[in-house]
């Protein structure tokens, strides 16, 4: 047996005017799950404690928290000394038991064919809908959605459904117009459901995406994104030019100031090479200092995210050859970006020859020179595609820790992302002012990111100013050679 402390938060709606954390000390075994503290508590401490399980053996979903505030199901979840249980963030009943009812009567139900030509799904379908089938309800994807917090959304687990259905012949009804009128355009691929998921469903490029492409093949596209796609058809660019542009800026090779250490071919990315050249030009100044040997092919165009997340999907596949043409026609073997949706792209919609890092995946790998420490005590955005796209969270705060002091905030998605904020611009503000809000509490003087969509949405809903770390890293370089 072995002893162990944790804080539970406690709410009973009908006596308590707020919630609050009880402490309590239990014996538990060895290798015991939270579910088990939590029979300990309700048995020797409190018998009032109200939470939720049935299987005990992860199948029911029914005893999801947050521990650590991390959703995770209880009866999983190694019980540790020092954490603290809450419940998930919908509205709670009391304790840890939340009120499902609203999520679980949402879930669109099969509407089967009855006559005689009713078909069965054959083995490979089933195959297919099996990772779409596999939820249990634990509604931990639910808790988590920016966009179901701030809009009308149908909600990760329904688009599941829904994506479930549409694959099913037995199935009569029109999914994909069914998802439309749920909000289907509403999700902003923050990637967050999928993370939390204890059955690991990827319900942004499994279901949402699927449904999106699909959508659009009905004649459901948001006329901002047709908008989007007819520019990319027409320039290779997912915005317009307003400045001298990155790839104007720069030359095919830039050399680094000494050895060469490394080379690398560059994607610029949309965003950083027409709307923010002068951040991509600081990254470059960055790898040259480094002993990086920067190449830049003329000839790269969009990556396609924007097509990709809001399903407009026929010319994709003439923008990704076109890409992995211009960097191999170069011999390059590593690709560089600063742009965490387009290193989110490369590295999982393509096919490449060729390795594919981000900015500062690429820094801490090979060794990066000391700059100044400036002296400012700044916040992190965690881009949703750096973070939980391609699982980066460490470097960007390795380079960060030597130039500034950093004051950590929750990872939310800032809602720039999946077309929002182009689609739906109230629900991209308000998820903006959410993060202004995070922003205001930490006290820091500045925030730093690595993402332009990021970059530019954020600079809306604080009063701080939004830099990329490139730029920042590039500042600390810049102060240690002052006299
Ligand atoms: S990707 Fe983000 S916005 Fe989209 S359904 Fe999942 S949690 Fe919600
Ligand atoms: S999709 Fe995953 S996280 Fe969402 S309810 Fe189902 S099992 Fe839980
Ligand atoms: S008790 Fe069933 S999943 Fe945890």
């Amino acid at each position: 047996m072995k002893q162990l402390t944790l804080r539970v938060l406690r709410f009973d709606p009908k006596n308590d005017d707020a919630p609050h954390f009880e402490s309590y000390t239990i014996q538990v075994h060895e290798g015991a799950r939270v579910l088990h503290a939590l029979h300990a508590i309700h048995d020797d401490c409190d018998p009032t404690l109200t939470y939720r399980y049935c299987c005990g053996t992860g199948q029911c979903g029914s005893c999801a928290v947050r521990v650590n505030g991390e959703p995770v199901l209880a009866c999983m979840e190694e019980a540790r000394d020092g954490i603290s249980v809450e419940p998930l963030e919908i509205p709670v009943i009391k304790d840890l038991a939340v009120d499902l009812l609203p999520y679980i009567e949402a879930l669109p139900v099969i509407c089967p064919e009855t006559t005689a030509t009713a078909q069965m799904p054959g083995k490979d379908l089933v195959e297919t809908m099996k990772p779409l089938r596999s939820c249990i309800g634990c509604m931990a994807c639910v808790s988590v959605c920016p966009a179901l917090a701030v809009s009308d959304f149908g909600g990760p687990t329904v688009m599941r459904q829904e994506m479930r259905l549409t694959l099913d012949p037995r199935d009569t009804k029109d999914r994909e117009s069914e998802a439309v009128t749920e909000g289907l355009f509403r999700c902003t691929s923050c990637q967050a459901c999928w993370k939390v998921c204890p059955k690991e469903i990827q319900i942004p490029g499994k279901a949402i995406e699927k449904l999106r492409e699909l959508a659009h093949y009905k004649g459901h596209s948001l006329p901002r994104h047709a908008e989007v796609a007819a520019l990319i058809k027409e320039t290779g660019r997912s915005v317009t030019w307003t400045a001298p542009s990155f790839l104007e800026l720069t030359t095919e090779v830039m050399e680094p100031y000494g050895p060469v250490k490394k080379s690398v071919g560059f994607f610029v990315g949309c965003m950083y090479n027409l709307r923010l050249p002068k951040t991509a030009l600081d990254a470059i100044e960055v790898l040259r200092r480094n002993g990086v040997r920067v190449i830049i092919p003329r000839d790269q165009i969009c990556c396609g995210s924007p097509l990709i997340r809001t399903g407009q999907t026929e010319y994709v596949d003439t923008l990704k050859a076109r890409n992995i043409a211009a960097f191999t026609a170069l011999s390059i073997d590593t690709v560089v970006t600063m742009c965490a949706g387009c290193g989110s792209t490369l590295k999982h919609d393509y096919e490449t020859p060729f390795k594919v890092m981000d900015f500062s995946e690429l820094l801490t790998e090979t060794g990066f020179g000391s700059p100044a420490h400036l002296g400012l005590n700044v916040t992190y955005h965690d881009p949703c595609h750096l973070a939980r796209g391609q699982g980066i969270t460490e470097q960007p705060r390795v380079i960060l820790r030597k130039v500034a002091d950093i004051t950590e905030m929750p990872s939310i998605c800032c809602g720039s992302g999946g077309g929002v904020r182009s689609g739906f611009p109230d629900e991209a503000a308000a998820l903006g002012e959410r993060r202004g809000e995070e922003i205001k509490k930490t006290g820091a003087e500045m925030v730093v990111t690595c993402c332009p969509f990021c970059e530019f949405h954020i600079a809306g809903h604080t009063d701080k100013p939004v830099q990329h770390l490139a730029t920042l890293l590039l500042n600390g370089y810049k102060e240690k050679e002052k006299p």
